[in-house]
Protein backbone atom coordinates (compact mmCIF):
# COMPACT_ATOMS: atom_id res chain seq x y z
CA UNK A 1 0.00 0.00 0.00
CA UNK A 2 1.50 3.70 -1.25
CA UNK A 3 -1.53 5.72 -0.04
CA UNK A 4 0.87 8.92 -0.06
CA UNK A 5 1.31 7.91 -3.53
CA UNK A 6 -2.10 7.64 -4.36
CA UNK A 7 -2.57 11.31 -2.89
CA UNK A 8 0.11 12.85 -4.11
CA UNK A 9 -0.15 11.71 -7.46
CA UNK A 10 -4.00 12.65 -7.97
CA UNK A 11 -5.08 15.46 -9.77
CA UNK A 12 -8.43 16.74 -10.83
CA UNK A 13 -9.60 15.65 -14.05
CA UNK A 14 -12.33 17.10 -15.84
CA UNK A 15 -12.05 14.64 -19.43
CA UNK A 16 -12.98 11.18 -19.37
CA UNK A 17 -13.27 8.33 -22.05
CA UNK A 18 -16.74 6.97 -23.12
CA UNK A 19 -16.40 4.01 -21.76
CA UNK A 20 -18.81 2.85 -18.66
CA UNK A 21 -17.26 1.97 -15.62
CA UNK A 22 -17.49 -1.47 -14.38
CA UNK A 23 -20.64 -2.30 -11.63
CA UNK A 24 -17.12 -3.65 -9.59
CA UNK A 25 -15.32 -0.23 -9.56
CA UNK A 26 -17.95 1.51 -9.42
CA UNK A 27 -19.50 -0.26 -6.10
CA UNK A 28 -15.88 0.32 -4.85
CA UNK A 29 -16.03 3.86 -5.32
CA UNK A 30 -19.30 4.01 -3.72
CA UNK A 31 -18.31 1.42 -0.39
CA UNK A 32 -15.44 4.07 0.08
CA UNK A 33 -17.16 6.68 0.73
CA UNK A 34 -19.58 4.54 3.10
CA UNK A 35 -16.71 3.62 5.24
CA UNK A 36 -15.63 6.76 5.78
CA UNK A 37 -15.43 8.18 9.51
CA UNK A 38 -17.92 10.56 10.45
CA UNK A 39 -19.01 12.91 13.54
CA UNK A 40 -19.83 10.51 16.57
CA UNK A 41 -20.37 8.10 13.99
CA UNK A 42 -23.57 9.42 12.11
CA UNK A 43 -22.55 9.04 8.80
CA UNK A 44 -25.36 11.61 7.88
CA UNK A 45 -24.53 11.15 3.89
CA UNK A 46 -26.27 9.61 0.78
CA UNK A 47 -24.84 9.00 -1.94
CA UNK A 48 -27.49 9.53 -5.10
CA UNK A 49 -26.54 8.61 -8.36
CA UNK A 50 -28.26 10.03 -11.17
CA UNK A 51 -28.01 7.15 -14.33
CA UNK A 52 -30.55 7.77 -16.56
CA UNK A 53 -29.53 10.07 -19.13
CA UNK A 54 -32.25 12.94 -19.17
CA UNK A 55 -31.96 12.87 -14.93
CA UNK A 56 -27.92 13.62 -15.28
CA UNK A 57 -28.67 15.91 -18.33
CA UNK A 58 -30.86 17.42 -15.61
CA UNK A 59 -27.92 17.41 -12.83
CA UNK A 60 -25.44 18.55 -15.51
CA UNK A 61 -27.52 21.96 -15.70
CA UNK A 62 -27.40 22.35 -12.26
CA UNK A 63 -23.28 22.68 -11.73
CA UNK A 64 -21.09 24.91 -12.95
CA UNK A 65 -19.29 22.95 -15.47
CA UNK A 66 -22.10 20.79 -17.16
CA UNK A 67 -19.78 19.07 -19.49
CA UNK A 68 -17.72 17.73 -16.57
CA UNK A 69 -21.24 15.73 -15.82
CA UNK A 70 -22.03 15.19 -19.46
CA UNK A 71 -18.89 13.36 -20.48
CA UNK A 72 -18.68 11.11 -16.86
CA UNK A 73 -18.61 7.58 -16.48
CA UNK A 74 -20.40 7.59 -13.00
CA UNK A 75 -22.04 10.77 -11.17
CA UNK A 76 -22.42 11.03 -7.22
CA UNK A 77 -23.88 13.62 -5.49
CA UNK A 78 -22.97 13.73 -1.84
CA UNK A 79 -25.77 14.57 0.08
CA UNK A 80 -26.35 15.13 3.66
CA UNK A 81 -28.46 15.70 6.67
CA UNK A 82 -28.64 16.66 10.67
CA UNK A 83 -26.38 19.13 11.93
CA UNK A 84 -22.72 19.19 12.97
CA UNK A 85 -19.90 19.20 10.84
CA UNK A 86 -21.65 17.28 8.43
CA UNK A 87 -20.25 19.22 5.18
CA UNK A 88 -16.37 17.84 6.94
CA UNK A 89 -18.05 14.61 7.19
CA UNK A 90 -19.59 14.87 3.57
CA UNK A 91 -15.52 15.98 2.72
CA UNK A 92 -13.75 13.01 3.87
CA UNK A 93 -16.53 10.58 2.11
CA UNK A 94 -16.12 12.42 -1.23
CA UNK A 95 -12.06 12.39 -0.95
CA UNK A 96 -12.25 8.91 -0.10
CA UNK A 97 -14.23 8.24 -3.39
CA UNK A 98 -12.06 10.20 -5.20
CA UNK A 99 -9.02 8.13 -4.08
CA UNK A 100 -10.40 4.93 -4.14
CA UNK A 101 -11.14 5.69 -8.01
CA UNK A 102 -7.58 6.71 -8.82
CA UNK A 103 -6.76 3.50 -7.17
CA UNK A 104 -8.68 1.61 -9.88
CA UNK A 105 -7.24 4.26 -12.48
CA UNK A 106 -10.43 6.09 -12.56
CA UNK A 107 -10.16 10.46 -12.68
CA UNK A 108 -12.60 12.35 -11.09
CA UNK A 109 -13.39 16.10 -10.09
CA UNK A 110 -15.81 17.57 -7.43
CA UNK A 111 -18.13 20.08 -9.11
CA UNK A 112 -19.68 23.01 -7.35
CA UNK A 113 -23.22 23.21 -7.34
CA UNK A 114 -24.80 26.65 -9.13
CA UNK A 115 -28.66 25.59 -8.83
CA UNK A 116 -28.85 24.23 -5.44
CA UNK A 117 -32.65 24.69 -5.19
CA UNK A 118 -33.28 22.62 -9.07
CA UNK A 119 -30.22 19.80 -8.42
CA UNK A 120 -32.94 19.31 -4.57
CA UNK A 121 -35.79 18.33 -7.44
CA UNK A 122 -33.76 16.76 -9.61
CA UNK A 123 -32.20 14.52 -7.30
CA UNK A 124 -35.64 13.78 -5.70
CA UNK A 125 -34.03 14.95 -1.93
CA UNK A 126 -36.26 15.11 0.68
CA UNK A 127 -36.75 18.76 2.67
CA UNK A 128 -33.99 17.72 5.31
CA UNK A 129 -31.87 16.48 2.88
CA UNK A 130 -29.27 18.99 1.66
CA UNK A 131 -26.79 18.53 -1.39
CA UNK A 132 -23.21 19.30 -0.80
CA UNK A 133 -21.15 18.38 -3.95
CA UNK A 134 -21.46 16.45 -7.32
CA UNK A 135 -18.41 14.08 -8.11
CA UNK A 136 -17.84 12.83 -11.52
CA UNK A 137 -15.85 10.20 -12.29
CA UNK A 138 -14.55 8.25 -15.60
CA UNK A 139 -11.71 6.78 -17.22
CA UNK A 140 -9.13 9.39 -17.88
CA UNK A 141 -9.07 10.56 -21.45
CA UNK A 142 -5.49 11.48 -20.54
CA UNK A 143 -3.47 8.87 -19.17
CA UNK A 144 -1.40 9.72 -16.07
CA UNK A 145 0.84 6.85 -14.33
CA UNK A 146 1.23 7.34 -11.16
CA UNK A 147 4.43 4.70 -10.93
CA UNK A 148 5.81 7.29 -13.81
CA UNK A 149 7.00 9.41 -10.65
CA UNK A 150 8.07 9.20 -7.48
CA UNK A 151 5.20 10.60 -4.71
CA UNK A 152 8.06 13.42 -3.62
CA UNK A 153 8.22 13.84 -7.42
CA UNK A 154 4.28 14.66 -7.89
CA UNK A 155 4.41 16.30 -4.50
CA UNK A 156 7.05 19.05 -5.64
CA UNK A 157 5.39 19.45 -9.24
CA UNK A 158 1.74 19.71 -7.33
CA UNK A 159 0.34 23.02 -7.92
CA UNK A 160 -0.16 23.83 -4.41
CA UNK A 161 0.84 26.59 -1.74
CA UNK A 162 4.33 24.92 -0.25
CA UNK A 163 4.01 23.34 2.99
CA UNK A 164 6.52 25.93 4.76
CA UNK A 165 3.10 28.44 4.47
CA UNK A 166 -0.05 25.76 4.98
CA UNK A 167 1.82 24.48 8.36
CA UNK A 168 2.34 26.69 10.86
CA UNK A 169 4.48 25.11 14.31
CA UNK A 170 4.27 26.06 17.56
CA UNK A 171 6.76 26.05 20.32
C1 LIG B 1 -15.75 22.27 -3.28
C2 LIG B 1 -15.13 22.17 -4.67
C3 LIG B 1 -15.84 22.61 -5.76
C4 LIG B 1 -15.29 22.50 -7.03
N1 LIG B 1 -16.02 22.88 -8.09
C5 LIG B 1 -15.55 22.70 -9.33
C6 LIG B 1 -16.34 23.02 -10.44
O1 LIG B 1 -17.48 23.50 -10.30
N2 LIG B 1 -15.86 22.79 -11.69
C7 LIG B 1 -14.61 22.26 -11.85
O2 LIG B 1 -14.23 22.03 -13.02
N3 LIG B 1 -13.80 21.94 -10.82
C8 LIG B 1 -14.26 22.15 -9.55
N4 LIG B 1 -13.49 21.82 -8.48
C9 LIG B 1 -12.14 21.28 -8.68
C10 LIG B 1 -11.06 22.32 -8.31
O3 LIG B 1 -10.98 23.28 -9.33
C11 LIG B 1 -9.74 21.57 -8.09
O4 LIG B 1 -9.88 20.79 -6.93
C12 LIG B 1 -8.54 22.46 -7.92
O5 LIG B 1 -8.40 23.35 -8.99
C13 LIG B 1 -7.27 21.62 -7.81
O6 LIG B 1 -7.13 20.87 -8.98
P1 LIG B 1 -5.93 19.82 -9.18
O7 LIG B 1 -6.11 18.73 -8.18
O8 LIG B 1 -6.09 19.33 -10.58
O9 LIG B 1 -4.65 20.57 -8.96
C14 LIG B 1 -14.00 21.95 -7.20
C15 LIG B 1 -13.29 21.51 -6.08
C16 LIG B 1 -13.85 21.61 -4.83
C17 LIG B 1 -13.05 21.09 -3.64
Amino acid sequence: MDTYLAIASRRDQRRYRPEPLSDDVVGRILDAGRLAGSASNRQPWTFVVPEGRSRVEAVAKTVYVPDNVLGAGLVVAVVVTGKGPVSFDAGRAAQSMLLAAWNEGVASCPNGIAERDALHATLELGEEETPVIVLTFGLPERLRDPASRTAEDWSARANRRPLGDVVRRLP
